[in-house]
């Protein structure tokens, strides 16, 4: 092993220096070793990869598909993207010069706020949010400007945003998640249409990440494209839909000239992504077949929430129902600790159950854990029992 030069230590950006690693892996990571551990926190579907899809990717390896694509991914993946969101959301974006294929959604929301932020930039996120994007932010020279949604059932309201923009002038962007991690909060068309209302009098970006659109239970899945194309663009893409989160295909959508730009960063990072799973992105794009695999895994997500919701509420926990995603994100009850941090590793150390702290997430996750049911039944119920005992046992007079 070679020895740390410690002056070395000194060459990282301060940028780098400003970023923490992600609470969510990293608790994950620490609590993997306890015995008999029972993990309900990454956001990573059990589902297996449908067959037709992975035999995509197979044939792409066997017909020697091994060269580079060009740099917004191939044209077959971009036009069954344009079919999957027109047919499933009515968003008509040209293949040619509206889509970008990314290493799934991440690489798009990086190469995106790469593509825009100038030192300063400040980028608004009504929070509890993914983690992610305020690191992202900060590793690309932007300001995470977090907005605390809690007391609005977690959904960002017309009134809210133009308060926070009447005493923010260097919002260059806004990071809006529907249905969103952590909560399962969605937005109706017309809460969309209200914020799109404030937001076009500025020259804001939003980046509506719709990576979980597919997974609404109630109602239909409203894009903000919808209602504010000109300054939206989306990132979706297959990792949740279907179960493909090894893949990693992402892709961005929006208007050409934003696309040519934000192209430009994207071509210089990854050059393309791999053609074998783009193959298999575009089978699952392909939207005869997509929705058939797509509702079968919403149909169990759906009974896995309302499993939970049902338990959660006699053990004394509150939430917003989520319609949405596959977390539930529950306010601890007041009769155990309100430290989500303490809470969420002495639920480890007495049951081995890890779910994830909710302050993790940002302003107004205090107090709050954040559950992924992308796990089985049995698994589930099980956690349920640990969770019953953990109450039973750790209940404090108030
Ligand atoms: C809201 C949100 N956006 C993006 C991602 C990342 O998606 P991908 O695996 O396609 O990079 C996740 C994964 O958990 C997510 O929860």
């Amino acid at each position: 092993m070679v020895e740390t030069n410690e002056a070395m230590m000194g060459i990282f950006s301060d940028r780098l220096q400003q970023v923490a690693p992600s609470p969510i892996h990293t608790f994950s990571e620490a609590v993997s070793d306890v015995p008999n551990i029972l993990k309900l926190t990454i956001g990573e579907p059990d589902f297996a990869v449908p067959e037709h899809i992975k035999a995509a990717a197979v044939a792409a390896i066997a017909a020697d598909d091994s060269h580079y694509s060009v740099s917004a991914g191939s044209l077959a993946l971009r036009k069954a993207a344009h079919q999957f969101l027109l047919t499933r959301y009515a968003l008509d974006f040209q293949p040619e010069t509206e889509i970008l294929t990314t290493v799934g959604a991440t690489e798009g929301l990086y190469t995106l706020l790469s593509a825009v932020l100038n030192p300063g930039d400040e980028v608004l996120i009504p929070t509890p949010a993914y983690p992610v994007y305020a690191e992202m932010t900060r590793l690309n020279g932007g300001q995470p400007l977090f907005v605390d949604v809690s007391d609005e059932a977690f959904l960002l309201t017309p009134d809210r945003l133009r308060a926070i923009l009447a005493t923010h002038q260097q919002v260059k962007a806004m990071i809006l998640t529907n249905p969103s991690n952590p909560t399962g909060a969605t937005y109706t068309p017309d809460e969309l249409k209200a914020l799109a209302a404030v937001l076009k009098e500025t020259a804001i970006l939003v980046i509506s990440d719709e990576i979980y659109s597919e997974l609404q239970y109630d109602g239909v899945h409203a894009s903000m494209a919808t209602y504010l194309p000109e300054q939206t663009i989306v990132v979706n893409g297959v990792s949740k839909s279907h179960a493909m989160t090894g893949y990693r295909i992402g892709i961005l959508a929006g208007p050409a000239a934003l696309i040519a730009q934000i192209n430009k960063v994207h071509g210089f990072v990854i050059m393309t992504p791999s053609n074998p799973a783009m193959a298999a992105a575009t089978e699952a794009f392909n939207c005869d077949r997509s929705l058939i695999d797509t509702q079968a895994m919403k149909a169990a997500y759906q009974t896995r929430r309302d499993f939970l919701v049902t338990e959660l509420t006699a053990l004394g926990f509150e939430m917003v129902r989520p319609n949405g995603a596959f977390y539930i994100f529950a306010k601890i009850p007041a009769d155990l600790t309100q430290d989500d941090v303490a809470f969420a590793y002495d639920l480890v150390a007495r049951e081995q159950l890890a779910v994830v702290a909710g302050s993790g997430f940002g302003p107004g996750g205090e107090g709050y854990i954040r559950i992924s049911y992308a796990a089985a039944m049995p698994v589930l119920e099980e956690a349920m029992s640990r969770l019953k005992n953990y109450v039973a046992n750790t209940r404090i007079a108030v």
